[in-house]
């Protein structure tokens, strides 16, 4: 397995099409195309983690002004529970310190305990929520739980 920058250009949209495709397939609620397409650039920081040329797992962060934020991380489910969010997280953490951030922001549903308790075994803390943010299937609402983690180099 090897982890590298995920990248998007006008001729190589090869990653664009592997996220595509882990997302319909793995999310409850996935992006779509224009959203992953639109989160690539300077401000970016998108990690892959793959066996050869299969994409297992990415996440994407933005970081601006000292200050990151994971915007979104998932695995394929069959490679869940063996450490892949950790490592591509970990990566994460490094290459944003390089660029001096110091604090990573993020929001989860509240009823996503398999992140929260990711985030929390990473050192994130519980910061505020933010009301009924996030369509539920059912048609209602859920909370979103807004987290950070300050880093130290
Ligand atoms: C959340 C998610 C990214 C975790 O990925 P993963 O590769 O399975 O996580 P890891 O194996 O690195 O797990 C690290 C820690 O997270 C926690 N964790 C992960 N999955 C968990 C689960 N299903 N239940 C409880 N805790 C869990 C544990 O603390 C785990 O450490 P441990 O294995 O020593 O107990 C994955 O479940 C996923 O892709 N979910 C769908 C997308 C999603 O919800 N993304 C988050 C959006 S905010």
């Amino acid at each position: 397995m090897n982890i590298r920058p995920l990248v998007a250009t006008e001729q190589n949209q090869t990653d664009i099409d592997k996220i595509e495709a882990l997302e319909n397939a793995e999310q409850d609620f996935p992006w779509s195309r224009k959203i992953i397409e639109s989160c690539f650039g300077p401000r970016y920081q998108n990690f892959g983690i793959f066996e050869n040329d299969n994409l297992l797992g990415y996440l994407v962060s933005d970081c601006i002004a000292g200050e990151a934020n994971l915007m979104n991380i998932c695995i394929a489910k069959s490679h869940r529970r063996q450490g892949l969010a950790e490592k591509l997280l970990t990566e994460m953490f490094s290459q944003i310190q390089a660029k001096n951030a110091d604090t990573v922001w993020l929001e989860v549903r509240e009823s996503n305990l398999a992140a929260i308790n990711l985030y929390e075994k990473l050192g994130f803390n519980q910061i505020s929520i933010r009301p009924k943010y996030y369509p539920t299937k059912e048609g209602s609402n859920e909370d979103a739980v807004i987290m950070s983690l300050m880093l130290f180099s």
